[in-house]
């Protein structure tokens, strides 16, 4: 089985399709990603209707002309259900509205590992479970589909109870645009989906935050100006810029558009952020995403009602560098 598949032939896509064309797909959630995979189903031929809460995104749902239910409603209706809601409210909607009305062979696809994977949603044994993990944002997935591109996700079956599991994976995935020009489906599982979506926000994404601080903390003691090492931080756009040309043209190629003095530099100094002690809180902080102690810790945070939560994002912008940043965005027009 290939690892990586950018697309299907005429004949896979006849077989596969044979899978799900007959089907009713409720959508259930019609956020960032739900529309988007609603809207691109809906134009690649599915019979697709929206499982959600009375809100403003069922009341969009209507204006795009989806026929709108109640979560309980949906489940009921869809064979192939879409869970497109926030992960942390998933197991209790899951609990109250979507489980006992799980028709026997229905599918039920997750766009992240992380739910099932921990055990916290309970799929019922008649069910087949499948992911389809976006590595894109809602809005991407639509607007490139309208281009006529494709974009990665992570694909795997987590329980195929119907013995065509395969089959609807592959012909879902197309459904929702992946098999155009410059997409791809990376067969992974709901273990691996979990750590490495988790092992980015719990290693460099948030150290990136706390070593930006560091450095401005250092940088002003020394004389710097806040404004000048805000800008050469993150607010001029560079690293933007440097994010973008990693994807194109990658990771330490990107390098040659810096100076010598610039890749010298990184080439020798960057390595000390990367020693043995990093590895070894890389390597605990990825045995606490896969033994459970990650989503322990954090459902007992949703359960006392974000208190530790909240109270570190009002430390964190409590920081002098925030109102620095606060008066250098008015001046520049990006805040009011
Ligand atoms: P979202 O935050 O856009 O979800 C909004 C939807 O959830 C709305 O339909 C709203 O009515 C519903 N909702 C909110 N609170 C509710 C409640 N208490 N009860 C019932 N419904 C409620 O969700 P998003 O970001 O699209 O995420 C959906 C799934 O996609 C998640 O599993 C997420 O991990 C995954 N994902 C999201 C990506 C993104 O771009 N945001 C990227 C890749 C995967």
């Amino acid at each position: 089985m290939d690892r990586l598949i950018t697309n299907l032939t005429e004949e896979q896509r006849q077989k596969v399709w044979k899978s799900i064309k007959d089907k009713t797909v409720a959508v259930i959630g019609y956020g960032n990603q739900g529309r988007s995979q609603a809207l691109n189903m809906h134009d690649n031929g599915l019979n697709v209707i929206i499982g959600n809460v009375k809100d403003k995104y069922a009341e969009q749902a209507e204006k795009d002309g989806f026929k709108v239910y109640s979560i309980d409603e949906a489940a009921k209706k869809g064979d192939i259900l879409f869970i497109l809601i926030p992960d942390e409210i998933q197991p209790k909607v899951f609990e109250q509205d979507i489980s006992k009305n799980i028709k026997e062979g229905s599918t039920v696809i997750f766009a992240s590992g992380y739910n099932y994977y921990h055990g916290l949603v309970n799929v019922p044994e008649k069910a087949n479970v499948l992911m389809i993990a976006p590595r894109m944002i809602g809005f991407g997935i639509r607007d490139l589909f309208l281009k006529g591109q494709g974009f990665p996700v992570l694909i795997a079956v987590g329980k195929d109870y119907t013995k065509d599991a395969e089959d609807q994976l592959l012909a879902l995935t197309d459904a929702i645009g992946v098999f155009k020009p410059n997409g791809v489906a990376i067969r992974s599982s709901f273990r691996e989906e979990t750590l490495v979506d988790l092992l980015t926000e719990h290693t460099w994404a948030g150290a990136i935050l706390y070593i930006f601080r560091a450095y401005y903390e250092v940088a002003t003691e020394l004389g710097a100006s806040p404004e000048a090492v805000i800008l050469e931080l993150y607010a001029s756009g560079e690293l933007e810029e440097i994010a973008r040309s990693m994807k194109e043209q990658g990771l330490f190629k990107q390098l040659k558009n810096h100076s010598r003095t610039s890749q010298y530099g990184q080439l020798t100094r960057g390595p000390k952020f990367a020693d043995e002690r990093i590895k070894e809180i890389i390597k605990n902080e990825a045995m606490d995403i896969l033994n459970g102690a990650f989503a322990k810790e954090w459902t007992l945070e949703m359960q006392s009602g974000f208190i530790h939560f909240n109270k570190l994002y009002e430390l964190a912008t409590e920081h002098p560098m925030e109102k620095e940043e606060e008066k250098l965005y008015r001046i520049l027009g990006r805040k009011k």
